[in-house]
């Protein structure tokens, strides 16, 4: 599905909820999946990601039934069962990385695979310290498909060069099945969905600073809740601060400090944004975001922040043409490794529509401020993010832009035109 985006005259407003969100609702199948008893999930994310991990517990023996549109009863074997057919992780990087700490531990053989996109990805980040620990996996040059032989491992006390929530969280599962103490240690602290969950569920799980470690442990059934998935709401963000005459409320979004370096990073850059109605859910902060329009500035985004903004920087990206000045987005060069090569296909695409932006080896630097001009057709290369992005562009374009293959951001967001319909008035 191709779209045209064109120019919004008079400002974004009204209150919106946007949906569950992706990375805690693929922690609450598996995790459900591992407790041997009954949970209700209230607020799952039906994207197509979070799909990809529910049809693979399913597999794995998990009965699952929808009680309404998004809420879901899992009811969990006592053991994983042996899966009968390859399990399909589809596009979705959080299955894959996510469900190999699980399956390297069972006592039988699994065989993951995924998309073009995801076939390309890499898991060597994943598969290295499985392998320390034991695992034995069959892969294709450290690429899916995966072929896991489960069986019994040793725990570790593992170093990881990378700031990675997956890995993180691939190793803390495999932990978790297995004797002794495993140890994870990461440059930056990543998104610690896992760890709180786990915590919640009763695992015996101690994090301090960049490090965390896990002993094995029997995990309870508890009725778990997903927040709006503050990655979603981004976009929503992003567009209300430079939409002309805009005031939005985001309701029920995930408020984890882990996640919201959007936040800190547009307070930083001049935005006029507040948090209301603060709570704690299941462990995870929550809370209402006001956003009106202003003034942004460019910023410096590096190091430790770029972990709590990873998945947000193509839409950072856009902020950044309508802020007065440079910003530069450097340590980033893992974005090459997401659902595309996130930093040159960003370039090649805002470039396209008029945004001064330039290529570095490990992020961007964008001169701002910038009138996109639009008037132009552009490509989403399968990313829902990288689509996303473009059209909250569009919105401020002088001229149309055309998104080619639109319907990729149903990977996590399918009701993303939708509530920006509610919105534009
Ligand atoms: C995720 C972690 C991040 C993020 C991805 C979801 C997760 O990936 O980019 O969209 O749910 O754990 P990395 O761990 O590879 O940085």
């Amino acid at each position: 599905m191709n779209i045209t985006v064109k120019n919004i005259k008079n400002g974004l407003k009204g209150t919106i909820t946007i949906p569950p969100d992706k990375s805690i609702s693929h922690r609450a199948v598996m995790f459900s999946a591992l407790t041997g008893g009954k949970t209700k999930i209230t607020n799952f994310s039906k994207g197509a990601d979070c799909i990809s991990t529910l049809n693979i517990i399913q597999q794995l023996g998990c009965d699952v039934k929808f009680i309404d549109e998004n809420n879901l009863i899992i009811i969990a074997p006592n053991k994983l069962i042996t899966p009968t057919q390859v399990l399909n992780c589809g596009n979705s990087g959080t299955t894959m990385r996510l469900i190999s700490g699980i399956l390297a531990t069972q006592n039988f053989e699994s065989t993951l695979i995924g998309d073009a996109s995801l076939s390309k990805r890499p898991m060597k980040r994943i598969i290295e310290p499985l392998e320390l620990m034991g695992a034995q996996i069959c892969h294709n040059d450290y690429r899916a498909p995966l072929k896991i032989f489960g069986k019994k491992l040793q725990p570790i006390n593992y170093k990881s060069k990378l700031a990675s929530a997956q890995v993180k969280s691939c190793i803390l599962l495999a932990g978790l099945n297995t004797k002794g103490e495993t140890t994870f240690e990461e440059p930056f602290k990543s998104r610690n969905h896992s760890e709180l969950m786990l915590e919640y569920l009763g695992a015996e799980i101690l994090s301090i600073g960049n490090k965390v470690s896990i002993k094995k442990s029997i995990l309870q059934p508890k009725n778990l809740s997903i927040p709006g998935d503050i990655s979603s709401a981004a976009f929503f963000i992003a567009a209300a601060s430079i939409v002309p005459n805009s005031d939005i409320i985001v309701k029920n979004v995930g408020l984890n400090p882990t996640r919201t370096g959007i936040i800190d990073i547009l307070q930083k850059m001049g935005a006029n944004i507040e948090i209301l109605n603060k709570k704690i859910e299941c462990l995870e902060e929550i809370g209402d975001i006001r956003i009106k329009t202003s003034e942004l500035n460019g910023a410096e985004i590096k190091a430790e922040i770029i972990p709590r903004l990873i998945d947000e920087l193509p839409i950072i990206a856009v902020l950044a043409s309508q802020a007065n000045g440079k910003t530069i987005v450097k340590d980033a060069q893992d974005l090459r490794n997401k659902e595309s090569d996130r930093i040159s296909c960003l370039v090649k695409e805002l470039t396209k529509i008029g945004i001064n932006i330039t290529e570095t080896e490990d992020g961007f630097i964008i001169e701002g401020k910038t009138s996109i001009k639009g008037d132009a057709e552009v490509e989403c290369y399968h990313d829902h993010r990288l689509a996303m992005s473009l059209y909250v562009a569009g919105l401020i374009a002088k001229k149309p832009i055309t998104i080619k293959e639109f319907h990729w951001v149903d990977i996590s967001f399918p009701e993303f035109l939708s509530l920006m319909e509610k919105i534009k008035i």
